[in-house]
């Protein structure tokens, strides 16, 4: 399983562990996010949540609002941190990459910024993964940094990363290309609540299979 960038991933974020959530958490167009999503679910919907880092807020609001939430994530310390902090979801330790997923099986899949250390190539094969995952007229909520870079490495959080990204129209199109419609999005720009953070923009499309 553990290419160069799965492992660096699992490695960078149960080093980041409890401080992401303290630097990215408040962010308004987050959780403005998670309000459309709750918009648009009927009760007790199963949701996916890609990544789900240490739960708060995606999974918490999801499974608070009644949802059935299963949360998947490569680091051990988030999925730790997940499951002690949000009692009604489930969490699993995983390489989304890896992780067979039945089709039409889900009524919204959640990706909150965690495509960023995985390839160009990966992210179109997830996210079309990910979409056939849905059921007719679900929901897939993508979120990212829209830089058109590619392999850059940064230091994010005091952590070396490599990140890949598209920019926006790329970003569009890796959802409209796994045959899913933009039915809206939402541009924000988001500082961090940590040390040395400058703002940076975030790109939310919300998409129906
Ligand atoms: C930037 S954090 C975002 C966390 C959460 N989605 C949020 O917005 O609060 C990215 C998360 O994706 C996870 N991640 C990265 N690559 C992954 C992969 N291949 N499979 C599962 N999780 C992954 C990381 O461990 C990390 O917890």
């Amino acid at each position: 399983m553990a290419d160069g960038h799965q492992h660096a991933a699992a490695e960078a974020f149960d080093a980041i562990g409890a401080g992401y959530e303290t630097a990215f958490a408040g962010s308004a167009a987050h959780h403005a996010s998670l309000d459309r999503l709750l918009g648009q679910l009927a009760p007790g919907s199963r949701v996916l949540d890609v990544g789900s880092g240490t739960g708060r807020p995606t999974a918490h609001t999801l499974a608070a609002a009644g949802h059935d939430v299963l949360g998947i994530d490569v680091s051990p310390v988030m999925v730790e941190l997940a499951s002690r902090r949000v009692a009604g979801a489930s969490f699993r330790c995983a390489d989304i990459r890896e992780v067979p997923l039945e089709e039409e099986s889900f009524d919204a899949v959640c990706v909150y910024f965690s495509l960023l250390q995985m390839s160009r190539d990966e992210q179109r094969t997830l996210v079309h993964r990910l979409a056939g995952a849905l059921r007719p007229g679900g929901r897939l909520v993508l979120a990212t940094v829209p830089l058109d870079v590619e392999g850059v490495s940064t230091v994010f959080m005091g952590q070396e990363v490599r990140v890949t990204s598209f920019g926006p129209e790329g970003f569009r199109a890796l959802a409209t290309g796994a045959g899913l419609t933009v039915v809206s999005e939402d541009d924000a720009v988001f500082t961090p609540d940590c040390p040395g953070a400058v703002p940076e923009p975030h790109l939310y499309l919300d998409c129906r299979r």
